[in-house]
């Protein structure tokens, strides 16, 4: 197992001014950032991100979505690093998300859902890979 895990603060965070609260929390809650940048995504890209929702129904509108503006991605350490960030961050819906999550403070919708986080330890390693070369993370 990883002690890693990936994230990326999504367009509508971002465009609500809300990265520095979300990096805030992320630290508070004893991650350490190990990689990141600030990106826009291309069509191409947010689609070979999401290729494992493809066939799923919101596909179209999530890379839609995720290409609207631009993103911070980064990759985070810590024990047990994919399940407490996911706890961190709160249910995928916001309308579930547990008061003092991410989502319940920053996100507005399912689709503008504030963070991203890899849900199991090989997508972690996966999706941080896809964004990090060996020389961007530290
Ligand atoms: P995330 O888990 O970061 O990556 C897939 C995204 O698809 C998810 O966040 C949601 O923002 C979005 N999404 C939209 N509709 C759904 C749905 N019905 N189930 C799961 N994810 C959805």
């Amino acid at each position: 197992a990883t002690n890693r895990t990936f994230t990326m603060i999504k367009p509508d965070a971002v465009a609500n001014g809300h990265i520095g609260a979300i990096l805030n929390d992320i630290i508070a809650g004893g991650f350490k950032i190990v990689a990141m940048k600030y990106i826009q995504l291309s069509t191409e890209t947010a689609g070979a991100f999401y290729a494992v929702h493809k066939e799923r129904p919101f596909y179209g509108e999530l890379v839609n979505f995720m290409t609207s503006g631009p993103i911070v991605a980064a990759i985070l350490e810590k024990d047990n690093a994919v399940e407490d960030f996911r706890t961190l961050i709160g249910a995928t819906n916001p309308a579930d998300a547990a008061e003092g999550t991410i989502r319940n403070k920053y996100a507005k919708s399912i689709d503008a859902n504030a963070v991203h986080g890899s849900d199991s330890d090989e997508n972690a390693q996966i999706e941080g890979a896809f964004f990090f070369s060996q020389f961007e993370r530290f």
